[in-house]
């Protein structure tokens, strides 16, 4: 490996820990369409994601090999191939017995255990769309969601049922318990329970072989307006995942892949179930929050050899301690680290190369993206600050506000031409707003960031184009946080901005207006954050809230300046 720095810029070359599996593609003459007409040719109109991601390794002879590893305190558990599919067999008929059909929706939410994984792509097996919500979503959160999608199934525990409001949601008729703890007099199931009652001859002919097009998987996500939105995944995502998995993050027969997302989160399940699985990696999944010390030890522990996480993260560990923590853990074991969904700070890449012995690769996409499509692939060179550059098979361009291209070197959209694998296929009862994603005749899929490109193709992210704020990496609506937090007696009117953070980026800032019965004091304003954390979820809820006597507002259209108030923050 070999560092320069250029001005004020750090620049890694290729490393040669291993052959990349990207290096014998030749990226000029690649063409999607042609992976698509290999993946048609072999499937012949039969698709099934679980299938691809978990039956084929066992049908092919791999089912030995060991597709998850659990870990969580002193429980260690390994779950081959093949005991995955069972697993998920068994689950599929349960699903299809309490009569969900193909094309509808089934919810899940679970902490980071195996079930997490296993209920996700049982739900895709039997056909329906699986909905993971991030474990720590509270009611509100969790009913928007399911509301909108008419969720006809809950595959949750019994710490978790209690945020589901099932009398509230028409649509749902079955809530499965993990575990201990149905309430039977409810109408809940046990989901162990259902398993045992599964014979062989059901389970071996559960998979339902769908059309390409047919959903797979939804992922409520938010943008500057409104409510989240659902983005809906089709079983051709897989295309894009098992090649990205490949080229990205060089996934090899003997890796152990860690990524450290949710599969509630797109990461978490793009990169933390299709492209693993679909790729026959071992997948070490993790329980519980953010601990230095145990993020090390698991790396040691595990041998693990592919890292996938977020500069929150990273920039966590290098807060945590320098060098005399980091070497209390031998991480020799690890050859290839990337990172995704927020800007990566340059300092970070530094300290990685320096202090860990890796070179740090920065991927860009979004929800609706559904895979990577800027990125740091393992034999080229990275530029730290840059996202690195378009995919083989993508073409990315920097438009004006009216949809002309920018030379290089200018600032301004972030587009990427349509027609890439994973591209979501809908956003869920909203063709307008999947529309808007879309706005010069169709051409460009215009992602909202605002970005440039250098002469060496180089991608450079400045910041968004809307009022989205990224905390931790993860995307927040200011919507969705003003709307809780109006729900709080003391609140007339609420503006939410992001304000830039050392450690998570930015954290979401509330701005209020409080009612004249209530006066302001610390003690208040901590209940309306706990308010809003109880009805969304801990990264949601202001950890800033300022009290205003009104809020700035256009004179026309009276709609709230968060510039105005962002440039306050
Ligand atoms: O603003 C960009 C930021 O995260 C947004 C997408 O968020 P989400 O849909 O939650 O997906 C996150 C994980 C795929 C983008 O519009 N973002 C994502 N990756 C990067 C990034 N910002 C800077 N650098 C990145 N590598």
């Amino acid at each position: 490996m070999s560092s320069i720095t250029s001005g004020e810029r750090l620049i890694l070359a290729s490393e040669h820990k291993e052959k990349a599996n990207i290096e014998s593609v030749d990226a000029t003459s690649f063409h999607w369409n042609d992976e698509f007409d290999q993946w048609r040719a072999r499937l012949q109109g039969k698709w099934n994601a679980a299938y691809e991601c978990i039956d084929r390794h066992v049908d092919e002879g791999r089912g030995d090999r060991v597709a998850m590893i659990y870990v969580n305190d002193d429980i260690h558990e390994e779950i081959t191939y093949r005991q995955l599919k069972n697993e998920t067999d068994r689950f599929a008929v349960v699903i299809k017995a309490k009569g969900i059909k193909r094309g509808e929706r089934v919810f899940t939410l679970l902490p980071k255990t195996p079930n997490a994984y296993i209920t996700v792509l049982a739900i895709i097996k039997a056909g329906a769309v699986a909905g993971p919500l991030f474990e720590a979503f509270q009611e509100d959160a969790i009913f928007e969601r399911m509301y909108n999608c008419d969720a006809k199934m809950i595959i949750t525990d019994a710490q978790l049922k209690s945020r589901v409001p099932s009398n509230k949601l028409p649509a749902l008729e079955h809530v499965l318990i993990d575990g201990e703890g149905a309430d039977k007099e409810a109408g809940e199931y046990h989901l162990q329970e259902e398993l045992e009652s599964v014979s062989k001859e059901s389970a071996a002919q559960v998979t339902e072989w769908v059309d390409e097009n047919e959903g797979m998987i939804i992922h409520y996500t938010s943008g500057s307006t409104g409510q989240p939105k659902g983005v809906l995944h089709s079983h051709r995502a897989i295309v894009q995942q098992k090649k990205t998995g490949e080229w990205v993050l060089d996934l090899k027969e003997n890796d152990v892949y860690w990524c450290t997302s949710h599969p509630g989160w797109v990461t978490g399940s793009s990169y933390g179930i299709f492209a693993p699985f679909l790729n026959g990696a071992t997948s070490l999944i993790n329980t519980g929050r953010f601990d230095a010390n145990e993020w090390y030890s698991y790396i040691e522990r595990f041998n693990v050899t592919v890292w996938y996480s977020a500069p929150t993260a990273f920039r966590m560990l290098k807060a945590a301690g320098g060098q005399e923590l980091i070497e209390r853990y031998n991480l020799s074991s690890l050859r290839h680290v990337l990172s995704v969904g927020e800007p990566l700070n340059p300092e970070i890449v530094k300290w990685g190369y320096e202090q860990l012995n890796v070179r740090i690769h920065d991927t860009w996409w979004m929800t609706e993206t559904g895979a990577q499509l800027i990125v740091n692939l393992p034999n080229q060179t990275i530029k730290a600050g840059s996202m690195g550059r378009p995919l083989p098979g993508i073409t990315v361009a920097i438009l004006d506000e009216s949809g002309n291209q920018l030379p290089r070197g200018l600032v301004g959209q972030l587009a990427v031409r349509k027609g890439w694998p994973s591209m979501m296929r809908e956003i869920w009862k909203n063709e307008e707003k999947y529309r808007s994603y879309f706005p010069y005749d169709g051409e460009w899929y215009v992602s909202g960031d605002l970005a440039y490109q250098d002469e060496e193709g180089f991608v450079f992210f400045q910041s968004r184009n809307d009022d989205m704020i990224n905390s931790s990496g993860e995307r927040i609506g200011p919507f969705e946080v003003e709307s809780a937090l109006i729900t709080h007696d003391a609140v007339i009117e609420a503006a939410v901005v992001g304000k830039a953070d050392e450690l998570r980026g930015e954290i979401v800032k509330g701005f209020v207006v409080l009612h004249p019965d209530y006066e302001e004091s610390p003690a208040l304003l901590e209940e309306i954050r706990l308010h809003v954390r109880g009805k969304l979820a801990a990264h949601a809820a202001p950890r800033e809230i300022e009290v205003l006597k009104e809020l700035p507002k256009t004179r026309i259209s009276g709609k709230i300046m968060r510039r105005l108030l962002k440039e306050q923050a």
